[in-house]
């Protein structure tokens, strides 16, 4: 068994980037290299309190989760009852796939013991003997990269019956899933794991009640869980120094499409895009932003008017949006929104998992009536027709993917009804296909 010494406290920096700072290291993912940067010290920490304490630690740094809702973590922790003979069960939702998010698979392929630790970490606080990571099936380097992380993990008395001496039992597994979107919603993630067709449950009642097998279930995000080994080593006044009063802490978050330099930047929460596009060196040469998304396709459009919103969940929300996973996708002026609404709605309709009328009927048609606009076959009572058809899915399906397909289309409608009418009554796509690099 490996010796791991306690943090010493004020030695690391409170400044991003705490998960990303590694990532370009030499074999940064092999146990020895982590263990020279401080890793597995956050776990000596937590296994020097009592389960209880690690809870309110991780309540009181504010921690929410990354994965998109923001809920706050050491909460959802704190909701698995304590009176029950049931096993606790930790279930790490590694099933990325909202478009445009891409901020857990390179951490998990950089750093697959930040998220191993955080595993530890937070089954000894619910007090959980088995945790699982469910993972996209698609993304086989990340798949074997973490199993090799777990079994050096096995190997070093870091799980199993004893970590690290102390007598607590945790095991862990990777579990691959098959690809399909509508298993990151963490109920229809637990129906699969269960060996099912993964479908949404009805909430309540939460997984944190009754989840997999029936049993209290912890359902955290990647980006959640890998957060925690730093909050324990560093303590909640040095996460709180980081981001905002109501969303502190540091974060990843993934720009893509039309910007010079695409790819993952870590910062503070309430940073800005025109301060995330000042490090990834701007839109890209000779053009100009049209519109963005926040966080995912699922998260109603920004537009350049909303450049300066600070992108922690009151910014955001505030100004009409959601935080969601903080996939900033950008799209110049060569970008035709009816185009891209089009491909983001057909992505919904080919995910719907088809459990509730709305979406499954609802997506569909969506994709007709775009297609329609699209292509100019279209009149002004298709705008509306296209309106009250999205307003027939949001708000009325029985689960986020619904709500998510409405988005784009609602807020397109909103910021750019000019350009959906340049598209009507034979005219067509106003936009020359072969320009535009994102959406052919
Ligand atoms: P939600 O707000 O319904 O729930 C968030 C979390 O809090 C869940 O784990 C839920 O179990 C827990 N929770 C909420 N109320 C609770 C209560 N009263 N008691 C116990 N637990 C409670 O959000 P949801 O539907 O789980 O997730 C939606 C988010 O997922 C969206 O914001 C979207 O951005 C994000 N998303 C992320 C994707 C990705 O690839 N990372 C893909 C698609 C969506
Ligand atoms: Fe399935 Fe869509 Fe209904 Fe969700 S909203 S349960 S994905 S059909």
């Amino acid at each position: 068994m490996i010796v791991v010494d306690m943090p010493t406290p004020g030695s690391e920096p409170a400044q991003a980037p705490v998960l990303s700072r590694h990532w370009d290291d030499d074999e940064s993912w092999l146990l020895e290299n982590y263990l020279a940067r401080n890793g597995y010290q956050g776990l000596k920490a937590a296994l020097a309190m009592t389960p209880d304490e690690v809870i309110d630690l991780v309540k009181a740094s504010g921690l929410r989760g990354r994965g998109g809702a923001g809920f706050p973590v050491g909460t959802k922790w704190s909701f698995i009852p304590q009176n029950t003979p049931k096993p606790h069960y930790l279930v790490v939702n590694a099933d990325e796939s909202e478009p445009g998010t891409c901020k857990d698979m390179p951490l998990m392929l950089a750093s697959p013991h930040m998220l191993v630790e955080g595993v530890i970490i937070a089954a000894y606080a619910i007090r959980a003997g088995t945790a699982f990571i469910y993972v996209r099936g698609e993304v086989a380097s990340v798949i074997r990269r973490l199993r090799a992380a777990v079994a050096e993990a096995y190997d070093a008395g870091l799980l199993g019956p004893d970590v690290l001496g102390s007598g607590v039992s945790v095991d862990l597994v990777v579990h691959a899933g098959a690809g399909a979107y509508i298993c990151g919603e963490e109920t229809a993630l637990l129906d699969s794991l269960e060996g099912r067709r993964g479908q949404p449950r009805l909430r309540p009642p939460f997984p944190a009640t009754e989840g997999l097998y029936a049993s209290p279930t912890v359902v955290n995000n990647v980006e959640s869980i890998a957060s925690v080994p730093s909050i324990l080593r560093n303590g909640v006044d040095w996460f709180r120094s980081m981001g905002t009063e109501r969303s502190p802490g540091f974060t990843l978050y993934s720009l893509s499409g039309h910007v010079t330099n695409p790819g993952q930047y870590e910062a503070g929460l309430g940073v800005t895009l025109r301060e995330l596009l000042d490090r990834a060196g701007g839109i890209r040469a000779g053009h100009e932003l049209k519109f963005w998304t926040p966080g995912g396709s699922s998260t109603p459009m920004f537009t350049p008017a909303h450049l300066d919103v600070p992108l922690d969940y009151e910014g955001v929300g505030a100004a009409g949006s959601m935080l969601g996973t903080k996939a900033v996708q950008l799209f110049d002026e060569t970008t035709c929104v009816v185009r891209a609404v089009l491909r983001w709605t057909e992505f919904y309709k080919h995910e719907s998992c088809g459990k509730c009328t709305p979406c499954r009927e609802g997506t569909y048609w969506l994709v007709q009536i775009l297609q329609r606009i699209e292509e100019g076959d279209a009149t002004e009572a298709d705008l509306d027709l296209l309106t009250s058809t999205t307003n027939t899915v949001v708000g009325k399906s029985f689960c986020a993917l619904g709500d998510g397909a409405g988005s784009p289309i609602a807020s397109s409608l909103q910021h750019f009804r000019d350009e959906y009418l340049a598209h009507l009554n034979g005219r067509g796509c106003p936009f020359d296909p072969a320009r535009s690099t994102v959406f052919g």
